[in-house]
């Protein structure tokens, strides 16, 4: 049913963690399932420098949130934002139907936490206009 590549961010998640002094923080949720994930970022000259995450939540969850950190480390703000939740399942090998949502998540924790530094800095991110971390996550 899983992916190996699943089966192992699962395993040896990545980033895992908090960072002190975060630039960045964003925390969103899945009311359905219940599900958690806070993303942590660091950003230095518009470059996401660090990147770490705290899921609560399933095994889907947790891999999507580990290889959402690996694919946005380095990364402008700019091509962070490009990132979607197919391009995370993508990079996971594929994820079963009912848990693309989980992927969904880790698409809307990088945004809130940009949308937390856009805050924090009084800078507009175009792209995040209208984005609301709140929000019910839909299953694209
Ligand atoms: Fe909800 Fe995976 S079951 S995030």
């Amino acid at each position: 049913m899983y992916s190996e590549i699943v089966m192992e961010h699962f395993q040896n998640p990545r980033n895992v963690g908090e960072i002190e002094n975060a630039d960045g923080i964003g925390e969103v949720g899945n009311p359905k399932c219940g599900d958690i994930m806070k993303m942590y970022i660091k950003i230095e000259d518009n470059v996401i420098v660090d990147v770490k995450f705290k899921t609560f939540g399933c095994g889907s969850a947790i891999a999507s949130s580990s290889m959402t950190t690996e694919l946005i480390k380095g990364k402008t703000i700019k091509e962070a934002l490009q990132l979607t939740n197919k391009d995370v399942a993508q990079a996971l090998g594929g994820l079963p139907p009912v848990k693309v949502h989980c992927s969904v998540l880790a698409e809307q924790a990088v945004k809130a936490a940009l949308l937390d530094y856009s805050k924090r800095n009084n800078i507009i991110i175009e792209e995040l206009e209208g984005f609301d971390p709140t929000e019910d996550v839909h299953h694209h």
